[in-house]
């Protein structure tokens, strides 16, 4: 089955399972945003909301996407305030759904589900001011490594997403090839627990 069509399914129990990715990203989200000032927001795969409804309160206005409508369903529920509109959108093709530019762009726990990476950088850097900020928080490569893939249960059984390698490196790579420099990176731990294999990788990246 499509990403589009798992997502829609997953919606039923995202919010509801146990899940220290999503948990710790919003963590992660929090802390880092928290140091950086924002007005305009633009949210990739806002998924049900779990971020949404933080970066509403810290921004003037937010645009939230996301591929699955069920997912976005979830979200609309959370957050109603007149400062947010939300749009159904898969960001592997041409942004065509906004010509405003932003002063930051986030991308939480998306990317693992999206081959091309350049093509993401290219257009979030199309979107950004010069200045803006695009942030992003990925499950960790030694996660990917070792076979970790976004997956949940369902009364049919299991059912694993489709998902694509991404290296640091490739991070990187992209982010120089669209004039993104870094200001920061981090390794995020369950616990804080640093003698074990972080979780998650996040880096904030600035548009020269
Ligand atoms: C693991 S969820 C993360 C949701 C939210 N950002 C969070 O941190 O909880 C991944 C989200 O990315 C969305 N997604 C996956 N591929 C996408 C694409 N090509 N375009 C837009 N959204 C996509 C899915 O529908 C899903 O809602």
């Amino acid at each position: 089955m499509d990403t589009r069509t798992l997502y829609n399914q997953w919606s039923a129990t995202y919010d509801k399972v146990e899940n220290k990715t999503r948990d710790l990203e919003g963590e992660a989200g929090q802390k880092i945003l928290s140091s950086i000032s924002f007005e305009n927001v633009l949210e990739l795969g806002c998924g049900t909301g779990k971020n949404t409804e933080w970066l509403s309160q810290k921004a003037k206005h937010l645009l939230a996407v996301d591929l699955s409508e069920e997912m976005m369903a979830k979200a609309k529920e959370k957050v109603s305030t007149p400062n947010v509109r939300f749009q159904q959108a898969d960001i592997t093709q041409p942004w065509s759904f906004t010509k405003e530019k932003f002063d930051l762009v986030t991308c939480s726990l998306i990317l693992e589900h999206i081959e091309d990476l350049n093509f993401i950088f290219e257009q979030a850097s199309s979107v950004l001011q010069s200045g803006g900020h695009f942030y992003i928080c990925e499950l960790h490569p030694y996660k990917q490594y070792s076979g970790s893939k976004a997956r949940f249960e369902t009364n049919e059984g299991l059912q694993v997403l489709e998902c694509f390698m991404h290296h640091a490196s490739d991070y990187f790579n992209a982010a120089m090839k669209n004039v993104l420099t870094c200001e920061c990176l981090d390794e995020w731990f369950d616990k804080n627990d640093r003698s074990k294999p972080p979780r998650l990788i996040s880096f904030l990246f600035r548009k020269k």
